[in-house]
């Protein structure tokens, strides 16, 4: 019998994406969520709460290789240490994590959970690989659609996105937790930097609405942080082919 592959956050946007990538590939897959699910085709599910603790032994057991997509609004770090502590003790052969780019330069409550996650998974004793990615598109298209129901839109400048596609994030993590630990490697982002007001725009003219757009300034060290553009991968970062205007062409009419 060969060993399944724990995924945690196979029931999320990305994770959703992952599942048939691993089944491709020939891999047994063990889903590891808060709601129960029915058992099929070669997926099995746990049920169990990364925050809480819960479930989380049954999960890892006899699980070689972890690949850990879970995320909430707080709380990754401590559920990411829970994690941890239960593959450690499983003998786990890979931990493999999906953090965000900046986590280390962004003062903003996520992406320091992110970065503490990430220290979790690399003095965790195991062998474990780290990919950081830009923002996915489906998370820009849930701000553009938020903003897009203000008469107004406001458009803080200077700020800039990289949106990568999650089929490309998919792909990339599934390489990753096939091949052996690797550490940090390089960033994934998108192919191409867009300000919030090009986001809109392609947006509003992809469902064919117009609205009227006010730049505002981001105040204090999180404006400036993004100003400066600690949210980006400029240089060395591995980068996607979808960009932002396909994605809008295949999802938004
Ligand atoms: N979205 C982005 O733009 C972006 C960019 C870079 C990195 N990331 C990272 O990528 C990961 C996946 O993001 P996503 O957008 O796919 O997230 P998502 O759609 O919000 O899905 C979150 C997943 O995490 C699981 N989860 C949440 N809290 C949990 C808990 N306490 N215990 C067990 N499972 C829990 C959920 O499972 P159940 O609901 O089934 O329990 C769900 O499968 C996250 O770690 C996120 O930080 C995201």
């Amino acid at each position: 019998m060969t060993s399944p592959i724990l995924l945690t956050g196979g029931t999320g946007t990305l994770g959703r994406l992952v599942v048939p990538l691993l089944r491709d590939a020939g891999c047994e897959v063990r889903v590891l969520s808060r709601r129960g699910h029915e058992p099929g085709d070669g997926i099995e599910y746990v049920a169990g709460d990364l925050l809480k603790g819960e479930g989380v032994e049954s999960a890892v057991d006899g699980a070689e290789t972890v690949l850990h997509l879970a995320g909430g609004p707080k709380g990754d770090d401590e559920a990411t240490r829970n994690l941890v502590r239960a593959a450690s003790r499983a003998g786990v052969r890979h931990l493999v994590y999906i953090s965000v780019i900046g986590a280390d330069r962004m003062p903003l409550g996520y992406f320091r959970t992110q970065l503490a996650a990430e220290r979790a998974v690399a003095d965790s004793g195991l062998p474990w690989t780290t990919l950081r990615a830009a923002q996915f598109h489906d998370l820009a298209l849930k701000v553009v659609q938020a903003m897009a129901k203000l008469p107004v839109i406001p458009v803080p400048g200077g700020l800039q996105f990289q949106p990568v596609d999650p089929r490309e994030v998919a792909a990339r993590l599934v390489e990753l937790t096939l091949g052996g630990p690797a550490g940090r490697v390089p960033d994934l982002a998108g192919p191409k930097v867009y300000g919030m007001a090009e986001l809109s725009r392609g947006y509003l003219r992809a469902c064919g609405r117009r609205r009227l757009m006010m730049p505002v300034r981001m105040p204090g060290k999180v404006g400036r942080a993004y100003r400066a553009g600690e949210n980006l991968s400029l240089e060395g970062a591995t980068v996607g082919k979808r960009t932002w205007e396909d994605f809008l062409a295949e999802r938004v009419s």
